[in-house]
């Protein structure tokens, strides 16, 4: 996302709000975090590398003139899910929102996967999720107040599936039981819980580990969406602004898809009629008119 990209929200959209972003530190976590910041709020961005978290801080507080917190910690480990709450605190006195960003994936035929691949892929997605999710809400319902927000970034395939990502798709589906069973269940203490299943957004962690070699020019992304285009990053930055925003305070166990269409043209059995012409059509309206005789 480029520095000054304009933004449909109001310039205090998040005034005051403190925001942890896990994997914030790199593409869409980082498009979402710059946004967040233009916007007015304080953020933790978190994962696993100190120098790609300190470089990517200091360059959006630069940007940006806001403030941002890195802090390692690996979503799988309950015990550093913990030390980042405290932190957080530390520093900033409050939290007011999580999004659960962090995520592994590749692609891979099922049958090659080891078990600890499967394992791993789970553990960060899922388990990442789930501590974060339970570090976090515990914290808020111990201390409670008004406008505490979760936003989970899942897939659309959390519910198609999809072969050679299965254990990201396994994953991802948890995450969206997760975010609509905490919607109702932690609603009486005022957090509302959402989720974004994005499709495909040019980002370097997802195009190297799911589109390697030349099959980015052999499966061109864009011919799956009927928009005809791949997403852009701050179109995803607004949607989660609102997500996590008052501005959305009636939304709830809710799953935005952004994807042009992606996902429902898959699913259409006769999608791929796209590809007639109209001279085709013109042709073949006479013929099955002429079923009729
Ligand atoms: C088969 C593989 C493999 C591959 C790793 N493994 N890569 N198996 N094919 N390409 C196996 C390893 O051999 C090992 O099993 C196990 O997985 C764990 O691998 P490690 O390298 O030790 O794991 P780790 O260092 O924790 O790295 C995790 C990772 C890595 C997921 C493998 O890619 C990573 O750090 N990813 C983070 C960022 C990321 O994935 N971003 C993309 C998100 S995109 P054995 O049995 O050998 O020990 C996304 C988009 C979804 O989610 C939707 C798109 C439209
Ligand atoms: P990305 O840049 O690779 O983002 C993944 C982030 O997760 C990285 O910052 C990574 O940092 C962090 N991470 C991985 N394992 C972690 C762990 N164990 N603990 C803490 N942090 C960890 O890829 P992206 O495309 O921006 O993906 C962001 C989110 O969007 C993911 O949830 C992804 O599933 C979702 N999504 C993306 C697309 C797309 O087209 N790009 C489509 C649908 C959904 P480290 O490796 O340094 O820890």
């Amino acid at each position: 996302m480029t520095p000054n990209a304009t933004s449909m929200m109001r310039p205090d959209a998040l005034k005051d709000r403190v925001i942890v972003i896990t994997g914030g530190g790199t593409g869409l976590g980082r498009s979402m975090t710059e946004r967040f910041l233009h916007l007015g709020a304080r953020v933790c961005i978190t994962s696993r590398k100190q120098d790609v978290l300190e470089a990517a801080a200091k360059e959006l507080a630069d940007a940006t003139g806001g403030q941002v917190l890195p802090v390692v910690c690996d979503v799988r480990d309950h015990g550093q899910v913990e030390q980042l709450l405290a932190k957080v605190v530390e520093r900033y006195g409050q939290v007011d929102s999580l999004v659960n960003n962090a995520a592994g994936n590749f692609i891979s035929p099922t049958e090659r996967l080891s078990h600890k691949a499967f394992q791993t892929i789970i553990d960060i997605v899922l388990m990442g999720t789930v501590n974060c999710t339970l570090v976090f809400g515990k914290h808020w319902i111990a201390h409670p107040a008004e406008g505490r927000t979760m936003l989970n970034i899942t897939t659309t395939y959390a519910w198609t599936g999809s072969g050679y990502v299965v254990p990201s798709a396994c994953a991802k589906a948890g995450v969206l039981a997760l975010t609509r069973s905490l919607a109702v269940e932690w609603a009486r203490h005022g957090i509302r819980t959402n989720a974004i299943a994005p499709g495909p957004f040019p980002t370097k962690g997802a195009w190297d580990r799911l589109l390697p070699g030349d099959l980015v020019e052999r499966f061109d992304m864009r011919k799956r969406i009927p928009l005809g285009r791949l997403g852009e990053h701050p179109e995803l930055a607004d949607l989660a602004t609102y997500l996590i925003s008052p501005f959305s305070g009636f939304i709830n166990g809710e799953v935005v898809t952004i994807d042009g269409g992606e996902w429902l043209k898959g699913g259409g059995e006769f999608n791929m009629l796209d590809a007639v012409s109209t001279e085709q059509w013109d042709m073949l309206e006479r013929m099955v008119r002429g079923t009729r005789r």
